[in-house]
């Protein structure tokens, strides 16, 4: 099937890649120029792993073509993928412009009943708005949510645990089972209210889920309990499942933040709370301070002067994302309290005036008080702890993504935390 996609970033760029990887003929555009030709060249502009090689895979076997124009993009597509960012605006709601600007940019030149599709995460009622804006009585816009998780894109495009599509179009529906006929998924085909609700009702359960487990891992810290034994415990119901409990630094990323927030700023629109929502959020601000509160009592009560070696900025692991991390969230505590940070990460480029940077997890560790983890990337579970002894200054371990070998870090450091674990 031809298919066009406006917008070449993270959704934009693994929906292409899998859909020209699934067979279909894929046009992609963005309104930047440089970003076009250098994935005409194959070059990947996001570290997604496993998507670089599949760019140069579709684009030699032609499948896969870029474009800075936008009526050839269309031309002929079937189905074309609105893949633009909805920032939040500054009271938390989703800020629709980029989203609204493009579909009627697209107006003039999709192909006569072709299917204008939104992979970008909409608020309820957004569907309607697209239709005014398209203005098209032969375009049908449905709602197609994504549910990528960045580092395994790839595989939650292809093989995903449901494929959601919002239409009231019966034609529609059919034209979109047809594009995805190949992905091995249940297929939820139902309005697009319901659509666009099923993305930010998924998010933030998933929110939720991550909150409780990290209040579980506070009460598990002061009581003796092991969060990782309990949430194995819990997880083996069926009805709660073991995905999604693992306790951290709280939880962080381009969507959870946002989308809860946009969630509360919907509901309020319609004359209702989401305290559970709220609370979530509440109880991932106290996730961040409870990291800088533990290492501060593992250094004797005070933060001041104290050199504090951070690894990880990425709001999580197999990713250079680090919008809305846990990471600068705990880093920006620790500055406020009179901590001088040093922070690695393999991959996240993030600077700011709260931490140095290091190129090497050793590097950060040099003279070192304590070590704090905060992304769980395997690099760090294959640094010899001894050596890491011997290069800090101070004995003070937080293991805030539970990665590191405990049994081997406490023979090297008498003054060891994880998250979740009694001291
Ligand atoms: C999330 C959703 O998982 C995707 O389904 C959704 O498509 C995407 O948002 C989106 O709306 O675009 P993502 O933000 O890439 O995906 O990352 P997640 O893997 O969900 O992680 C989010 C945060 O939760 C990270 O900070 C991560 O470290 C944390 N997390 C996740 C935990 O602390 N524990 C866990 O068990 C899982």
């Amino acid at each position: 099937m031809e298919i066009a996609v406006i917008g070449a970033g993270y959704v934009g760029l693994t929906t292409a890649i899998c859909l020209a990887h699934l067979g279909h003929e894929v046009r992609v555009f963005d309104l930047i120029p440089e970003k076009i030709d250098s994935l005409k060249e194959g070059s990947l502009p996001i570290f997604e792993p496993g998507l670089e090689q599949m760019l140069q895979e579709g684009i030699q076997s032609g499948k896969l073509q870029f474009f800075s124009n936008l009526p050839e993009t269309l031309k002929g597509g079937k189905v074309t993928f609105l893949c633009v960012p909805t920032p939040q605006d500054e009271d938390g709601a989703a800020d629709l412009s980029h989203v609204l600007s493009a579909a009627a940019d697209c107006s003039k030149w999709l192909e006569p009943n072709s299917i204008l599709a939104t992979k970008s995460t909409v608020p309820v009622g957004s569907a309607l708005r697209l239709e005014d804006s398209v203005a098209r009585h032969d375009v049908h816009v449905v709602s197609n949510p994504e549910f990528l998780r960045e580092g395994s894109a790839i595989n939650d495009f292809l093989y995903p645990d449901r494929l959601v599509i919002g239409t009231r179009s019966r034609e529609a529906a059919e034209t979109m089972l047809q594009l995805y006929s190949q992905v091995q998924a249940p297929k939820v085909v139902t309005s697009p209210e319901s659509s666009e609700l099923i993305k930010y009702a998924s998010n933030a359960f998933l929110a939720i889920k991550l909150s409780f487990a990290n209040d579980i891992a506070a009460l598990c810290e002061r009581t003796g309990g092991d969060v990782s034994q309990v949430m194995h415990g819990m997880g083996l119901d069926s009805r709660i499942g073991p995905n999604f409990l693992k306790a951290g630094p709280g939880w962080g990323g381009s969507c959870f933040p946002k989308d809860t927030r946009a969630l509360i700023s919907i509901s309020a629109r319609f004359g209702l709370s989401m305290p559970i929502v709220d609370a979530a959020l509440e109880s991932n601000e106290k996730a961040h301070k409870r990291m800088v509160d533990t290492v501060m009592e593992q250094l004797g009560g005070s933060l001041e002067g104290k050199k504090i070696a951070v690894w990880g900025i990425a709001f999580k692991a197999n990713t250079d994302d680090f919008r809305d991390s846990p990471a600068l969230a705990v880093i920006s505590r620790l500055k406020r309290r009179g901590a001088i940070v040093t922070a690695y990460d393999p991959k996240a480029k993030a600077k700011n005036d709260n931490f140095k940077r290091a190129e090497s997890a050793l590097e950060a560790v040099e003279g070192a008080d304590a070590l704090i983890v905060l992304t769980e990337w395997n690099e760090f579970q294959d640094v010899n702890a001894e050596q890491v002894r011997r290069l800090m200054a101070g004995n003070a371990i937080l293991d805030c993504r539970s990665i590191l070998n405990s049994a081997i870090w406490r023979k090297s450091f008498n003054n060891f935390r994880a998250v979740g674990m009694h001291a």
